[in-house]
């Protein structure tokens, strides 16, 4: 393979270096683009643009491939822990035994959120979106934990990235409570991760909820399986936030907020949205097939196909074990679930959708786990911000560590007037 690419315009040429990654992807390298011609590229989305090099996540969407720092998501979701996945994303490989236990001291002992942050939480209206108090609350981290808006060295990093993971699930779980109307419950010292969060959101004074191991489980593994997705929009936020040098806290919270959005996190939204609607409009999952499948109807099947992986996602393969698991343990009746599982079993053998490739996504089981544990659909993207959570720590680390970085600043095309004089308001018409 040339290790140049030949850009010819008018009557020049130039040469331009080819990069390539680990597992062998090729980009062409335009830093110098501009520096030696005048032209810069355009790229609307980015679809076509590597805006780093990243040693964090890999993903082969034609062959259903998502490997954490080069460890197959399959065996982290079968073998590790949330935490023990978010050390590897972080720092870039498995934790020591002591590093482990330290991460999860860290995590432990910083559950708790100031009494102050009550007020913040009370001063937002019952029913305020979950998503929009957990923006605004991981923003208002900064104002508490001000010793470590300054990365001064790797000790500063550890404890601001288990402040942060730790504190999203308590604001996570104060959030739903205030949303709801509930009291607050303080995160429980003895309780892992995941089940403190459970602890938090189901538990009422003197009234301890009990955590079932296989809901923790299937909790956890949801967690891991969205813990990175390389440049993603809301990761891609994080970078850019951060490549201004502004602090972790300013950079996550910048991060749930593009997450927040119904073609992002919000999809796990639209999957049981759609469900109810089928529900209560009384359309048999046969009817709606046929509607997905009608060309003249813009209606799309929520949960199903993905930009990138066109064989399979291989989180849902993932999650679909846990979710029969979860639904056969709960033994829950629920006519939304029993919609969901009729459109996956007439779809998976419907040609139109074998066809397309199109299979049911990561959102359409883990919304369907997460319904079966009794987390409140609005709380679904929330759920996906904890996840998410080490991965953008991971992406704003790397570039930080990275000193050839600069502040990210794309450039555009302008398509506005050309000059032209300032009118006085009564030369206007
Ligand atoms: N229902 C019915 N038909 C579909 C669906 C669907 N969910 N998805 C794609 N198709 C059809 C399209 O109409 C098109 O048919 P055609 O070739 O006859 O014109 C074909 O499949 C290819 O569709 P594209 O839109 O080109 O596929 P693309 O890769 O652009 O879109 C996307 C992927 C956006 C995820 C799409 O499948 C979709 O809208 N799915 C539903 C929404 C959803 O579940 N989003 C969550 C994605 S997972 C995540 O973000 C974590």
């Amino acid at each position: 393979m040339a290790k140049t690419a030949t850009l010819t315009y008018g009557n020049q040429k130039i040469e331009l270096p080819i990069i390539e990654g680990s597992e062998g992807e090729l980009g062409i390298d335009i830093t110098e683009l501009r520096a030696k011609t005048g032209l810069i590229t355009l790229d609307p989305a980015f679809g076509n643009t590597g805006a780093c090099r990243s040693a964090i996540t890999y993903i082969d969407g034609d062959k259903g491939i998502l490997r954490y720092r080069g460890i197959p998501i399959e065996q982290l979701a079968e073998n590790s822990t949330f935490i023990e996945t978010a050390w590897l994303l972080i720092f870039g490989e498995l934790p020591q035994r002591d590093q482990l236990r330290r991460f999860s001291q860290r995590l432990t002992v910083n559950a708790h959120l100031h009494e102050d942050f009550k007020h913040h939480f009370q001063g937002f209206p019952v029913n305020a979106p979950p998503m929009a108090m957990l923006s605004a609350m991981i923003g208002t981290l900064a104002c508490f934990h001000t010793n470590l808006l300054h990365v001064e060295d790797a000790a500063v990093l550890e404890e601001t990235a288990a402040r942060i993971i730790s504190k999203v699930r308590t604001i996570a779980a104060y959030s739903y409570r205030q949303s709801s109307g509930l009291p607050f419950i303080y995160p429980d010292p003895k309780l892992r991760y995941v089940a403190n969060f459970l602890h938090m959101m189901f538990s009422m004074p003197y009234d301890q909820y009990v955590v079932d191991p296989d809901i923790e489980h299937a909790l956890n593994m949801i967690l891991i399986l969205h813990a990175d997705h390389e440049q993603n929009c809301s990761t891609s936020t994080v970078r850019v936030v951060g490549s201004s040098q502004a602090n972790l806290f300013a950079s996550a919270s910048a991060g749930v907020s593009a997450l927040w959005g119904p073609l992002h996190g919000g999809a796990n939204v639209a999957v049981l949205e759609q469900l109810e609607q089928i529900h209560h409009g009384g359309l048999t999952p046969q009817q709606v097939i046929a509607k997905a499948k009608d060309k003249n109807d813009p209606f799309r099947l929520m949960g199903f196909g993905h930009r990138v992986y066109k064989n399979f996602d291989p989180r849902a393969r993932i999650l679909k074990t846990s979710a029969d698991k979860v639904l056969a343990k709960l033994g829950v009746k629920d006519p939304l679930l029993d919609i969901a599982m009729k459109l996956e079993e007439l779809a998976l053998k419907d040609s139109y959708f074998v066809e397309r490739k199109l299979y049911p996504n990561v959102d359409f089981y883990s919304g369907i786990i997460m319904k079966a544990i009794g987390i409140p659909v609005n709380m679904f993207t929330v759920m996906f911000a904890i996840g998410r959570m080490p991965g953008w720590i991971a992406n704003w680390k790397e570039q930080f560590d990275d000193k050839t970085s600069r502040i990210a600043r794309p450039r555009q095309i302008y398509t506005g007037p050309k000059l032209r004089d300032y009118l006085p308001m009564d030369k206007r018409n």
